[in-house]
C-alpha cells in the first residue's frame, strides 16, 4: 500500500522517497517508480536526510506496537517542525497518545485513516486526517492531487483535531463489517429462500447494482460470484470456510458505542457474527440436533423485488448509525466534526463508497444540524416506500429460520426510533421497585421513588 501511494504521489508529480527494511521492496518501489527515477532507502537516516525540512513521513505500517516502535526509531533523526502521518488502521486512543508525546518533543503527529486497499492508494484513496489543523496545510496540496475525487471533488478532507482521523475512519470500517454482513445476508436468503443458483445469484447482484443500489462493497460481492477455483473448478466461494476474521476496528467501533450510549446495533450484530462464525463445530452439531423444515417461497419475483428494497433499508440504517455515532463522538471528544464534509469524502475511493452517499452527502448539506439521518425528509421518503418490503422480508427469513441478525436488528432500530411512547416506563418502574433508583413523571418535574409494596 505505502508502494502504491507513494507511485500515486510521484505521478502527481510530487518528489518522494521510500524506506522499507526489505531490499525486495525497495527494489519493486524503484522499478516501478522507474519513470519518475523514485528513490527507495534501506536506511532510516538516509531516508530522513533525503526529506526537505520540514520532514514529512508518512508511516504504513501494521497498527499497534509496530507504530510505536517506528516512531522511538524516528524521533532521534527528526527536527522540530517536522510531521509523522500514522496512516494505518491504529485505534484512536494510541494515536491521541502519541500525539501528545511528540507535541512534547515538537513534532506534529496526524493519524490519517486510508480507505480503498492497494488499488485506492495507487489510483485514488478516500483519506480522513486528524490532527494540528496548521500543520495540515504542509500535506493539503499532497493529499487532495492523490485522493480519488467525485465530481471533481476531492475525497480528503482536514477532519478535526486530535485523533479523529482515525476515529473517523473506525467508524468507517464499523459501517463497513455491517454492510458486508447484510450482503452475506443477502446471498442466503437468495441461496436458501429463493433456491438460486452461483450464476442466478450473479445476474441479481448484477442488475442491482446498476440501479440505486450501487456500490462498491455490491460491485465485488458480484464479482465474487464469478471467480473459479483452479484447484477444483468448482466456485472459490463454495470451497472457501465460513469462519469469519477481523483486525479490530469493527470491535473497537462497538465498545466505543457502549461507552458513549449511543447504539449501533447493526453494526454490533456484525461484530458478533463474525464471532458467532467461528464455533463451526457447534453449529454443526446443533444443525443436526435442531433442524429447521424451510418451507419454498412461491412468489420468488416479488420477494426478490422485496430484498432489493430491504438491502436499500439495511444500507441507509447502517450509515445512520455511524453517522450518528460520530455525532455522539463529536461532542465527547470535542473533534468538531462536519458530517456534510465526511459524506462527501466517503463518496469515493473508500470501501463504503456507493450511490447512496450523495443522497446522505445531500442531506447534510441541507441541514448541517440533522439530529439523526433518519430525520431528514428526502432519506423518510426512500423509507416509507422500502419499509413494507423489508418487514416481508424479515418476516420470510424468521419464518425460514434463516438468520437475518443485521436485517433483524435495522428493522428494530428503525421501530424503536419512531416509536413514541415505549415500554421503557416499566423498566424505570423496576428498577425504583427492586433498587430505589428513582424516576421521572411524565406530568411533574422532578425525581421521585415510590415504595411498590404498599401501592395497590
Ligand atoms: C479500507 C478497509 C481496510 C481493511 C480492513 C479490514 O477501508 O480500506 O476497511 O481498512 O479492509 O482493515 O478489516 P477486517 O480485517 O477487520 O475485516
Amino acid at each position: 500500500m505505502g508502494r502504491n501511494l507513494l507511485l500515486n504521489m510521484a505521478d502527481n508529480g510530487f518528489q518522494v522517497t521510500g524506506y522499507d527494511k526489505d531490499p525486495k521492496m525497495l527494489k519493486k518501489l524503484e522499478e516501478d517508480g522507474k519513470a519518475h527515477d523514485l528513490k527507495g532507502f534501506a536506511s532510516l537516516e538516509d531516508f530522513i536526510q533525503s526529506l526537505e525540512l520540514p520532514r514529512r513521513v508518512m508511516l504504513l505500517v501494521p497498527a499497534g506496537p509496530i507504530v510505536d516502535s517506528v516512531i522511538q526509531e524516528l524521533v532521534p533523526l527528526l527536527s522540530k517542525g517536522d510531521m509523522i502521518i500514522d496512516s494505518g488502521n491504529s485505534h484512536f486512543t494510541d494515536t491521541s497518545r502519541r500525539a501528545d508525546e511528540l507535541s512534547k518533543q515538537g513534532i506534529h503527529f496526524f493519524g490519517m485513516g486510508i480507505s480503498g486497499g492497494e488499488e485506492g492508494a495507487r489510483f485514488g484513496p478516500s483519506m480522513m486526517p486528524g490532527g494540528d489543523k496548521q500543520a495540515y496545510n504542509a500535506v493539503k496540496p499532497i493529499l487532495e492531487a492523490v485522493s480519488a475525487k467525485v465530481n471533481g471533488d476531492p475525497c480528503v478532507t482536514y477532519i478535526g483535531p486530535g485523533a479523529s482521523g482515525h476515529f473517523v475512519k473506525m467508524v468507517h470500517n464499523g459501517i463497513e463489517y455491517a454492510m458486508m454482513q447484510v450482503l452475506a445476508e443477502t446471498y442466503a436468503l437468495l441461496k436458501h429462500s429463493l433456491g438460486y443458483s452461483n450464476e442466478q445469484i450473479y445476474a441479481t447482484f448484477d442488475k442491482w447494482n446498476n440501479g440505486r443500489l450501487k456500490s462498491f462493497l455490491l460491485e465485488v460481492t458480484k464479482d465474487i460470484f464469478k471467480v473459479k477455483d483452479p484447484k477444483t473448478g468448482n466456485l472459490l466461494l463454495d470451497m472457501i470456510k465460513d469462519e469469519a476474521k477481523s483486525k479490530g476496528t469493527g470491535k473497537w467501533t462497538s465498545q466505543v458505542s457502549m461507552d458513549l450510549q449511543l447504539p449501533i446495533p447493526t453494526i454490533n450484530e456484525a461484530v458478533s457474527t463474525r464471532d458467532l462464525s467461528k464455533f463451526k463445530s457447534l453449529r454443526i452439531a446443533l444443525s443436526k440436533a435442531l433442524p429447521h423444515q424451510g418451507e419454498a417461497i412461491d412468489h420468488k419475483e416479488a420477494f426478490e423485488v422485496q430484498l432489493e428494497q430491504a438491502l436499500y433499508f439495511a444500507m441507509i440504517t447502517s450509515y445512520a448509525q455511524g453517522l450518528h455515532l460520530l455525532e455522539a463522538a463529536s461532542a465527547e471528544y470535542k473533534y468538531e466534526l462536519n458530517l456534510k464534509e465526511i459524506s462527501q469524502i466517503w463518496r469515493g475511493g473508500c470501501i463504503i463508497r456507493a450511490e447512496l452517499l450523495e443522497d446522505i452527502y445531500q442531506a447534510y448539506k441541507k441541514n448541517p444540524e440533522l439530529p439523526h439521518l433518519f430525520s431528514d425528509e428526502s432519506i423518510q421518503q426512500k423509507l416509507k416506500d422500502i419499509i413494507p418490503g423489508t418487514r416481508h422480508v424479515v418476516i420470510t427469513a424468521i419464518a425460514h429460520g434463516i438468520a437475518i441478525p443485521c436485517y433483524a436488528s435495522a428493522l428494530t432500530y428503525y421501530d424503536s426510533l419512531r416509536t413514541a411512547n415505549s415500554p421503557l416506563n416499566l423498566t424505570q418502574a423496576q428498577r425504583d421497585f427492586f433498587g430505589a433508583h428513582t424516576f421521572e413523571r411524565i406530568d411533574e418535574e422532578g425525581i421521585f421513588h415510590a415504595d411498590w409494596n404498599s401501592t395497590n
